[in-house]
């Protein structure tokens, strides 16, 4: 069932929840230690949802070294009986990975806030550490059919981790903050490792579509991976792309709302303001949530709107966060700065414009606050989603509050109803704030019950649910774990082949027989694979066949000593051993060429790096060297302008590896195994091994008892795969010394 608000859907197995963070903190006050919530969007969310499944949830509990030994074992009992495992850190661990690498360089760079970082990066070592002992602990807890859900960016690298440890298991990854734009992500020094970390998860969710967008084009630039747009193929893998924006226990909220004691609190607050109208800001004091600039904001229309002085108060929570990070230190004092000096410019005997709250309230003590707020002020400078927003508007069961919400929180997307303003434009926001202060009510009303709604029916149940339901179903479909050839296969194979009379390998050569390199006739053939292929073809009842997507100068001149058949083009053209003419195995018209060489050499200026590779019956436009994001951008446009002027023509336009090639219909790899068979015979035992699309062609041409290889390990109809050219080789080699040992 999905998405029915309040309900704890049960997954098939155990439900591991892990992040940095547990849900609670254990502070020492005094004599006296106590676990307290923590606080930010994770652990506020998600802690709630936790309460009421049945699952583990591993994460650090704030610092445990202060505490005598009895202490520790009786926080531990207390935190296992909530189902939470504690991973304790060391201070150096704390120092170096949480507030260094974590908190000190990914946190601002992935919030676009650079300047905040510190000019020399460290704590990648100790944030790798700290990762492989989250892998650790979480491996050793893992049970079969058991969901991991790893969350933030505190253990990016923790997916990848897992899956060599426990390489079936089902993970899940949440990202809470911003995916930045890839121009943004590239500048970290370890973006690879970051990203194939993440790889390790069958699912990836985010929050907001242009995140997945982002993500999706950091892969392609960084790692060259190109994402089917909510899927990739990794090591064999299906890797899912979702977008699941979070939610809050809004019926909780809600009901918040309806408590007497809290109405009562509420009306208080409201009181105490002396008719004056409330702006609302509750925030951790972290620099990504724009707390200066809507200081400044109400200073500025304090001093347009003089009418406005003494009628409007404006009450910023700020709960202190992270405070040993130097950024954070810093900012602490220039927010406490601007609040003193704006009190002092307009305030009164009666009158303080800002009452600054220094401190953590429960949700409870919250609820009050955004129940009494005439306008709620969420104006961060980026924020991955913000939960605040959604919690003013479930307290908001008048109807009668307006929210002014960051075009660059993700929680801008779905609450649309919402006064978007950009935070930067400080004339904009206090416009914004100015039209929320004079909103007819119809209009607040209109606006907050359409936010209302779709608060309650996309809750934390709901958004957890979604999750755990599309990362269950990696389980539940039989899950598309491809792997390399296992060793009983290879025996099996190479029995088959040691009894057959007479074998025809079908190989294909780039990226088969030889790695991709920048320019295709930088290819050529290193000796050892020519004594490969030369011994091969000696053997006998072995044919050898070289079945190339290339055009014939190169074949020939890299292979035409040797005792193979050499076919080019798709098997346009075939040339038997020993033989000086090529034979073409079918007439075709090239009459399009003329029509379509112009538009590949409008792309080949328009794509710096790309080219055209010409052959008898086809044009190839390689992209390879372009910038890769814009190359297959280019690569897709051309598609679209080729299907639409050839869509009469008897030609086909194949999207290959980085390549784009127009070819005349009829051509394809499968006529030639056809034709072999035709000639060798039925008896012949066809091995067939390529890695691209046009060898799918040939592997579709084969009898169900041919041996057909795919390298690599993206999709393909052929049972049976190989990373690698190295171990196509060494494949081939292993078959030649077994035929040899007979
Ligand atoms: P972030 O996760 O970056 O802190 P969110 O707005 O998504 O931002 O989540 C903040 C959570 O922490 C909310 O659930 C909110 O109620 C709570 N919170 C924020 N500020 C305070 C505060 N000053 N005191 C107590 N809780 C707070
Ligand atoms: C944000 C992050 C969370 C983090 C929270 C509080 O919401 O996305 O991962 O837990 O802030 O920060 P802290 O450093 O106190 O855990």
């Amino acid at each position: 069932m999905r998405g029915n608000s309040g309900i704890v859907k049960d997954p098939p197995g155990r439900v591991i929840i892990v992040s940095n963070r547990l849900p609670v903190t254990v502070v020492i006050e005094g004599q006296e230690v106590k676990v307290v919530p923590s606080s930010g969007g994770l652990a506020t969310g998600l802690g709630t949802h936790h309460e009421r499944s049945g699952g583990l949830w591993i994460g650090w509990p704030g610092d445990l070294h202060n505490l005598k030994p009895e202490q520790r074992s009786e926080i531990i009992a207390k935190l296992s009986a909530q189902r939470y495992l504690p991973i304790s850190l060391t201070k150096e661990e704390v120092e170096r990975y949480y507030y260094g690498y974590a908190n000190g360089i990914l946190w601002p760079l992935f919030h676009y806030l650079l300047d905040r970082m510190p000019h020399e990066s460290s704590g990648w070592e100790v944030y790798q550490q700290v990762n492989r002992r989250f892998a650790d602990i979480v491996a050793s807890h893992h049970q079969k059919g058991d969901l991991i859900w790893i969350h933030d960016y505190h253990l990016f690298l923790l997916p990848e981790l897992l899956r060599q440890r426990i390489p079936e298991a089902h993970i899940g990854f949440f990202l809470h903050i911003p995916f930045p734009s890839t121009e943004i992500f590239r500048i970290l020094p370890r973006r690879a490792e970051l990203l194939r970390g993440i790889l390790g998860a069958d699912l990836i969710g985010f929050h907001t579509p242009s995140y997945l967008r982002h993500f999706s084009m950091s892969l392609l630039r960084i790692l060259g991976i190109e994402a089917e747009i909510d899927r990739i193929w990794q090591e064999g893998r299906e890797v899912r792309l979702g977008i699941y924006p979070m939610g809050i226990d809004a019926s909780r909220f809600e009901s918040y709302a309806q408590d007497p004691e809290l109405k009562a609190e509420a009306e208080t607050i409201r009181k105490e303001q002396l008719g004056a109208k409330i702006l609302l800001g509750i925030d951790r004091l972290d620099y990504t949530k724009g707390i200066p600039r809507r200081l400044l904001t109400f200073e500025k229309l304090l001093e347009r709107e003089t009418a406005l002085r003494e009628r409007v108060r404006f009450i910023q929570v700020a709960t202190l966060s992270r405070t040993e990070v130097e950024a954070y230190g810093a900012f602490k004092e220039s927010v406490d700065e601007i609040v003193g000096r704006i009190n002092g410019k307009f305030g009164t005997a009666s009158y303080v414009p800002i009452h600054y709250v220094n401190r953590s309230l429960t949700q409870r003590q919250l609820a009050p606050l955004y129940m009494a707020a005439d306008v709620m002020l969420v104006t961060p400078l980026r924020d991955g989603l913000n939960l605040v927003a959604k919690e003013f508007v479930a307290c908001n069961s008048s109807l009668d509050g307006v929210l002014i919400v960051s075009e660059f929180a993700g929680a801008a997307v779905e609450l649309a109803e919402a006064l978007v303003v950009n935070p930067y434009d400080l004339d904009g926001v206090a416009e914004a704030i100015k039209k929320g202060l004079d909103m007819a009510p119809e209009e607040r009303s209109s606006r907050m019950k359409a936010m209302r709604e779709r608060v309650r029916a996309h809750d934390i149940h709901w958004w957890a649910n979604r999750f755990m339901e599309d990362l269950s179903c990696v389980q539940e479909r039989e899950r598309r774990f491809i792997r390399e050839l296992r060793m009983d296969e290879l025996e099996a194979i190479k029995e088959r082949i040691q009894v057959a009379d007479q074998v025809a390998f079908f190989l294909d050569y780039d990226g088969t027989l030889s790695p991709f390199v920048t320019r295709p006739e930088l290819a050529a053939p290193d000796v050892s694979l020519l004594e490969l292929l030369d011994q091969l073809s000696r053997q006998p009842g072995i044919s050898v066949h070289l079945v190339s997507g290339r055009e014939r100068i190169s074949i020939e001149r890299w292979f035409g000593h040797l005792p193979i058949t050499i076919h080019a083009e798709h098997g346009l053209w075939s040339r038997s051993p020993g033989r000086a003419e090529w034979i073409q195995n079918l007439a075709v018209s090239c009459d399009w060429k003329e029509k379509v060489r112009p538009i590949l050499e409008e792309f080949i200026r328009g794509t710096p790096g790309s080219f055209v590779e010409e052959k008898s019956a086809g044009l190839a436009w390689h992209y390879r060297n372009a910038d890769p994001i814009f190359g297959a951008a280019q690569a897709k446009e051309l598609r679209l302008i080729l299907f639409g002027l050839l869509s009469n023509t008897p030609v086909e336009v194949i999207a290959g590896e980085k390549v784009v090639e127009v070819r005349s219909q009829g051509i394809h790899k499968g006529s030639i195994v056809s034709r072999v068979l035709v000639t060798q015979g039925e008896k012949v035992l066809a091995v067939a091994i390529g890695d691209d699309r046009t060898d799918e062609e040939l592997f579709a041409a084969l009898s169900p008892d041919s041996i057909a290889i795919h390298v690599g390990f993206g999709p393909s109809r052929a049972p049976y795969r190989l990373a690698s050219p190295a171990a196509v080789r060494s494949f081939l080699r292993s078959i030649l010394s077994a035929r040899v040992v007979q």
